[in-house]
C-alpha cells in the first residue's frame, strides 16, 4: 500500500492531489509523461478544498488530506472547473467529507448538475469579484469562461497570495516534485507547449483577454497553482504567463512544416522535394510523416509555423484516413497558419489533395497556390515542380513577415 502524503505549498496550503503516472490519453491528446490532478487544502477557520481529482484517485486524495487533517473537518469545497478530471471525485468528497458548501460558477452549477444530477447539494454560485471569508484569508473568484470549459474560474487566496488557476498555466506531467523550479526548463517548455497546443489553442483570443485583464484585477500573486503539473513559485509564474502570451498570439514564425502520409512513397518524394524548395528560399523546415508522429505531437509542432504544406495520397476517391483524423483534430483547435498548401500523388481520379485544400480553406488558411497533384510516381520534372511550389510558399511567408 502506498503511503500518500500531502505536500506543503505554503504555511497553510497543502497539495493533496493525485499523480496519474500511466495516463497516456486525454481526450485525443497523447500524454506521454502522464499527469497530475492537483487539489489544494487550505487550513483556515473554514477548511477549504480547491478542486478534487479524477474519480479513481479519490482514495489517494483522501489519504493525502488525512495526513494533514481529518477530512471531515473540510467545510468548503471549491470547484474551479467541472471537467471530470477535477470533479470526478467531487460528489463522493462532498458526501464523505460532509462539506457544508460547494462553490462554483453559474455555468459550473449547470455543468455539475448535468454530471451529478441530485448528488451535489449545498451548491453556491459565485461570480467574478465575489469573495468568501475563510478566516484569516479571503478567497476571491474570477470567471475564466472557455479556459477550458464554459464553467471555468480561478480562485485567489489572499494572505498566501496564491492563484489557483485550474487548467490554465498547467501541463500534463506526472512527477514526484510539486514545484516548477524543481524541473528542467526545457522539459517545462516542451510539456507546456504541448498542453497549450492540444488543450487551449482554440481559446487563444480568450487567453490574451485574460492576460490583459489580470493586471487590472490587482491580484498580488506570489504563486500560481494549476490543476495539472507543477506549481509556479518564486516569481516563476511570470515565465509561464509570458509563454502563454507568446503561444496565444500565434505570430507566424519563420519556419515551415511539411506534413504528409504516403501509400507507395510518391507523396513522400513530393514532400521531400517541397521541403528542399522551402529550404532553398531560406526558411527552416520540418518534414513530418503521419506514420511516425501522432496527432497531438503534430499539432504541437504546427502551432506557430508560418507555412503548412499537407500531402496525401488518394485512396478510394478520398484523402488518406490518417489525414482525415489529423485535419479533424486541427479543425477543432484552429491553429493560425500564415501560408498553407495541399499536395499529393494519385493513381485514379486524385481527389485527395483537393479535399485537403478544402479542409485548409475551411480553417481560413490562405493558400496562394492551387493543390499540387502528381499522377503515380513523380519524375524529375514533377519533383522540380514540387521544389518550385515549396519555394513559392516560403517566399509568400517571407513577404508576409516583411510586411508586418
Ligand atoms: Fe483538466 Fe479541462 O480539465
Amino acid at each position: 500500500m502506498a503511503n500518500f502524503q500531502a505536500v506543503q505549498v505554503t504555511g497553510n496550503v497543502w497539495w493533496v492531489g493525485a499523480i496519474d503516472w500511466h495516463l497516456r490519453e486525454f481526450h485525443g491528446y497523447r500524454t506521454s509523461r502522464g499527469s497530475t490532478y492537483n487539489a489544494f487544502l487550505i487550513i483556515d477557520e473554514k477548511v477549504t478544498l480547491i478542486d478534487t481529482v479524477k474519480a479513481p484517485f479519490f482514495e489517494e486524495m483522501r489519504e493525502r488530506i488525512a495526513s494533514v487533517i481529518d477530512p471531515e473537518k473540510i467545510d468548503y469545497i471549491v470547484s474551479n472547473h467541472a471537467e471530470m478530471d477535477h470533479s470526478g471525485a467531487l460528489a463522493r468528497a462532498m458526501q464523505e467529507f460532509k462539506a457544508e458548501k460547494l462553490f462554483c460558477s453559474l455555468q459550473g452549477e449547470r455543468a455539475l448538475k448535468a454530471h451529478f444530477h441530485d448528488r451535489l447539494p449545498a451548491l453556491e454560485v459565485v461570480k467574478t469579484g465575489d469573495s468568501i471569508k475563510l478566516g484569516k484569508n479571503d478567497l476571491t473568484f474570477v470567471e475564466t469562461k472557455m479556459l477550458h470549459w464554459p464553467d471555468s474560474m480561478v480562485s485567489y487566496l489572499s494572505g498566501e497570495k496564491i492563484l489557483f488557476s485550474q487548467d490554465a498555466f498547467g501541463m500534463h506531467l506526472a512527477g514526484s516534485q510539486r514545484f516548477a523550479d524543481e524541473y528542467a526548463k526545457s522539459l517545462l517548455y516542451e510539456e507546456a507547449r504541448k498542453y497549450f497546443a492540444n488543450i487551449l489553442l482554440l481559446q487563444s483570443a480568450k487567453i490574451i483577454d485574460l492576460l490583459n485583464t489580470l493586471p487590472s484585477l490587482n491580484l498580488d500573486i506570489d504563486m500560481v497553482a494549476p490543476d495539472h503539473g507543477p506549481i509556479w513559485r518564486n516569481g516563476e509564474h511570470a515565465w509561464i504567463i509570458d509563454l502563454y502570451r507568446q503561444f496565444a498570439e500565434q505570430q507566424p514564425e519563420k519556419r515551415a512544416v511539411v506534413l504528409f502520409d504516403t501509400m507507395w512513397h510518391s507523396t513522400e518524394a513530393m514532400a521531400n522535394a517541397i521541403a528542399d524548395g522551402i529550404i532553398g528560399a531560406g526558411v527552416p523546415v520540418e518534414v513530418i510523416s503521419l506514420h511516425s508522429c501522432e496527432r497531438s505531437e503534430v499539432i504541437t509542432r504546427i502551432m506557430g509555423a508560418g507555412v503548412l504544406a499537407v500531402g496525401t495520397p488518394t485512396i478510394n476517391n478520398n484523402m488518406y484516413p490518417s489525414l482525415g483524423d489529423m485535419l479533424v483534430y486541427m479543425r477543432g483547435l484552429k491553429p493560425q497558419i500564415a501560408v498553407g498548401g495541399a499536395f499529393g500523388s494519385f493513381g485514379w481520379s486524385g481527389e485527395g489533395a483537393k479535399q485537403v485544400a478544402e479542409a485548409l480553406s475551411n480553417m481560413q488558411i490562405e493558400q496562394p497556390l492551387p493543390p499540387l497533384a502528381v499522377k503515380y510516381v513523380p519524375d524529375v520534372a514533377a519533383l522540380e515542380s514540387c521544389r518550385n511550389w515549396g519555394k513559392t510558399l516560403a517566399e509568400k511567408l517571407l513577404e508576409k513577415i516583411n510586411n508586418q
